[in-house]
């Protein structure tokens, strides 16, 4: 990416465990002149960005969040969705590991999150991406989302709003492709990453387990070698492709 001062960057969840360890890493650069981070609680919104609170849950401020971040800026060269939802105590969400264990609010509350809300996101600013630069929107999805490579079972709701969240990545790079002839629209796996949303669902010795900052070092790897030929595409954090 070339430096210039006028490129936006916007990271959804800036005050999650990856979605801060984005904001850090794009700090460190000089390619984005504007750094934007959402947060549900703004005192949690890493320093560089701007901060906009943002609830997915919630419809209208939504609606009030998405009409802030257009005051703040007129270009959107770099999205990332970091916000996700695998389990929640005070709603009563857990993976499901048995058919018993499903249950609907929870199953929607997984999809409203996962699912419903990058694309609202998408359909309300989607027009702030330059029609013929290079730019990305990414979503932090995940392998368990992969409907090919679904081997164990289980997780029901996150494994269902993932997979759903990934036609809605691949259905918006077509569209979008056709406005924004540099778009690279795809999902990404940041690999199993210690944080509060894995953290019940590893043992401590875990072999294999990426530090957020190991993981978006990995990452930003991938989105820098992104172009419009990648867009609709499902990449893990060393780059390798996720069968859909
Ligand atoms: N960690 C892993 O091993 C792993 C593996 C595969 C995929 N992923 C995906 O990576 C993404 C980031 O995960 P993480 O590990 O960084 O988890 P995390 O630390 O738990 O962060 C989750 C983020 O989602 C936000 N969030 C949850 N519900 C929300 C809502 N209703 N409105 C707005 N924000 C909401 C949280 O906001 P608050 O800060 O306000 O709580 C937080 O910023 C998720 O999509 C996850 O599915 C993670």
């Amino acid at each position: 990416m070339q430096p210039d001062a006028s490129r936006t960057a916007l990271v959804f969840g800036a005050s999650g465990t990856l979605g801060r360890a984005f904001c850090e890493a794009l700090a460190q650069r000089s390619d984005f002149g504007l750094l934007i981070g959402t947060g549900r609680n703004p005192d949690a919104i890493p320093d560089p960005c701007e901060p906009v609170v943002l609830d997915v849950t919630d419809a209208d401020g939504m609606a009030a969040s998405c009409q802030q971040i257009r005051g703040l800026t007129d270009r959107l060269d770099l999205v990332i969705y970091c916000i996700g939802l695998l389990h929640d105590g005070a709603h009563d969400i857990q993976p499901e590991k048995r058919l018993e264990q499903v249950d609907a609010a929870a199953m929607a509350r997984q999809f409203a999150v996962n699912a419903t809300a990058p694309l609202l996101l998408a359909r309300d600013l989607a027009t702030l991406l330059p029609r013929r630069e290079p730019c990305t929107w990414a979503h932090l999805s995940a392998r368990v989302g992969s409907i090919g490579d679904n081997h164990l079972g289980g997780w029901y709701s996150y494994r269902a709003s993932k997979a759903a969240q990934n036609m809605i990545t691949r259905t918006l790079a077509i569209e979008l492709g056709r406005r924004h002839r540099g778009l690279a629209c795809v999902a990404l796996h940041p690999g199993t990453v210690a944080s509060p949303l894995s953290a019940p669902f590893r043992s401590p010795d875990a072999q294999g387990v990426l530090s957020p900052q190991a993981s978006v070092a990995h990452l930003m790897k991938v989105i820098d070698g992104l172009d419009a030929g990648s867009s609709g595409r499902f990449f893990a954090w060393d780059g390798s492709d996720i069968p859909w």
